[in-house]
């Protein structure tokens, strides 16, 4: 495998997954296949009506030859608030990490070497399974688990991207899914981030969808932004609590910063040093220039990645590489 070509994509390795059914309020004992594919009943809500949640981690090796999988209850716990806004079975800590766990163990070749550009990214998809035209809630679901070597989301890495607002569609409700990682929160973005990617752009940012003035999301991943000694990141509702987001909110913390969760307004973009896009498939994307569509205007931050957010980009990285203390106990051993 060429470790430091890879796109952030589905790139087969052969390896095995897993899947778990859950009938007459059961799940079902694991089923490792190298299969890639799963048969799924042409009435299946989630096929149907996008009754779907899934999440997303990554696993690192250290020098020492450690395996450990960054923060992953987080994840257990995303997904279980999930299947609770889409009435589906919920997958327990223990079943998360069991699955989690042995799909690493099987596929640990595949982790890549230490210095590449690549990583190791586990997919965990929770779907309703039940065949169903009523809409409503299911009792039969899919639990599947996957690895796949990754290269970052934004291909430019930590390098800066281009990005645009764009208002013409919303991307989650005031009152919607936003909070949530499932299925029909992506759908409504493909038609903005596939207009952006023709123009050039990396990616979308979205705003709120009451005022559109407040800046939400970036992409796939959360919005930050650095003036001076502060770290800020919208407080919304409506915006995905990224488990990344919220590390580097605790080494910004360690490096002594003030960290802000508030509205943030696009009419103060301009103001800040920095800004940033971040997420487990990110990392942490510098955003080198925003284009606001409905206005015009375009704010520039430079070429340079500013200091501050390489140390975060460095602190995180250290940590999940096993170079630096694991401090706050977010690396979980895969033994
Ligand atoms: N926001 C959205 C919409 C996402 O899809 C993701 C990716 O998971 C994130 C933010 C970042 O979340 P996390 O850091 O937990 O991966
Ligand atoms: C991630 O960063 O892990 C994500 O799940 C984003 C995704 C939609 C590719």
């Amino acid at each position: 495998m060429n470790w430091n070509e890879l796109r952030f994509d589905f790139n087969p390795t052969g390896g095995e997954n897993v899947r778990y059914y859950f009938r007459n309020g059961e799940w079902s004992a694991p089923q490792f296949t190298t299969d890639e594919t799963i048969p799924v009943h042409i009435s299946s809500a989630a096929l149907n009506y996008g009754i779907s949640a899934f999440e997303g981690l990554k696993v690192f090796r250290t020098e020492e030859g450690k395996i450990h999988i960054f923060r992953p209850l987080e994840n257990a716990h995303r997904m279980q608030e999930a299947s609770r806004r889409l009435c589906m079975p919920e997958v327990s800590d223990e079943m998360f990490l069991e699955a989690c766990c042995e799909v690493v163990r099987r596929n640990a070749e595949f982790i890549p070497p230490l210095g590449s550009a690549a990583e190791m990214y586990l997919r965990p998809v929770l779907f309703a399974t039940k065949p169903c035209l009523t809409v409503r809630a299911v009792d039969e679901a899919a639990f599947v688990l996957f690895a796949t070597p990754v290269g970052t989301y934004f291909k430019e890495g930590i390098h800066p991207i281009k990005v645009v607002i764009d208002r013409s569609q919303d991307r989650v409700a005031p009152r919607g899914t936003g909070d949530v990682k499932i299925a029909a929160n992506y759908a409504p973005s493909i038609l903005s981030c596939e207009r952006a990617h023709r123009s050039g752009y990396g990616a979308v940012i979205y705003t709120d969808a009451l005022t559109h003035r407040y800046v939400e999301e970036c992409g796939a991943a959360n919005f930050i932004a650095l003036r001076g000694n502060q770290y800020i990141t919208p407080d919304s509702h409506t915006v995905l609590p990224s488990i990344t987001n919220n590390s580097l909110c605790q080494l910004a913390a360690d490096m002594g910063m003030e960290v802000i969760r508030r509205p943030i307004a696009v009419d103060e973009l301009a103001d800040f040093d920095t800004v940033a896009a971040c997420g487990t498939g990110a990392i942490i994307s510098p955003i080198g220039t925003i284009f606001d569509l409905d206005t015009g205007e375009k704010i520039s931050y430079g070429d340079e990645v500013s200091p501050r957010l390489l140390e975060l980009y460095h602190r995180l990285l250290d940590i999940q590489h096993g170079r630096a203390e694991d401090k706050h106990g977010w690396l979980y051993e895969v033994k």
